[in-house]
């Protein structure tokens, strides 16, 4: 069983889109840095897709590569042939951190990961782009929305964007009531 927090961050168009043609459909600085901010120091699990999107490891932090590739081999990265596999991983490693794991998508793994979250770190952006990734419906019987601000909107950010948390309403572990 995982110990760590497990937290999707992601960037959510109103339509759901997360991506297209393996890349973002949007510029915005902001989220990039809010991205670093929340992630810093935590180890990230990302598809294979997700990786070569970014195209480098990103600094400070341990990366999990989900794969079905048996040969796939990323220098200072870690891979995993499953996601219970790469969670496992990032469990033992956030122990020795802050204790929380990041899943940084792309769109299938934020799918096979949603039912094992705490909480969703999600940046709304204010766009209906066309795209071929999406981020799984966030069901308000499941989550709660426990925050949200509107960052002030940077020069070189295209669209309008908002940072809304949701935390779990019934938190993983917890006993069933009315038993
Ligand atoms: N807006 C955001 O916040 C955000 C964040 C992240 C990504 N994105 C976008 O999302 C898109 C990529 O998402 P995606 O869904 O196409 O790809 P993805 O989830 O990043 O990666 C998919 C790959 O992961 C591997 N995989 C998936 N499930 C697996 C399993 N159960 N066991 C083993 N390996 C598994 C497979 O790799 P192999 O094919 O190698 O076997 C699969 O092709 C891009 O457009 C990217 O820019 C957006």
């Amino acid at each position: 069983m995982i110990q760590a927090t497990v937290s999707l961050v992601a960037a959510v168009a109103r339509n759901g889109v997360i991506g297209v043609d393996n890349r973002l459909a949007w510029r915005l600085p902001t989220d990039l840095r809010r991205f670093r901010d929340l992630t810093m120091g935590k180890p990230l699990v990302m598809g294979r897709k997700t990786f070569e999107s970014i195209g480098r490891l990103l600094p400070g932090r341990e990366t999990i590569i989900i794969t079905r590739r048996a040969e796939y081999l990323v220098a200072g990265a870690h891979v995993a042939r499953d996601v219970e596999t790469g969670l496992a991983l990032a469990d033992r490693l956030a122990m020795s951190g802050q204790n929380e794991i990041i899943v940084a998508g792309g769109a299938e793994i934020y799918a096979q990961t949603i039912d094992r979250a705490d909480r969703l770190l999600i940046t709304e952006v204010d766009l209906a782009p066309p795209g071929d990734a999406l981020f799984p419906p966030i069901d308000p019987a499941i989550w709660r929305e426990i925050r949200r601000e509107r960052p002030p909107r940077g020069e070189r950010d295209e669209p309008e964007i908002e940072f809304v948390d949701y935390a779990r309403r019934d938190p993983r572990g917890s006993a069933p009531t009315g038993a």
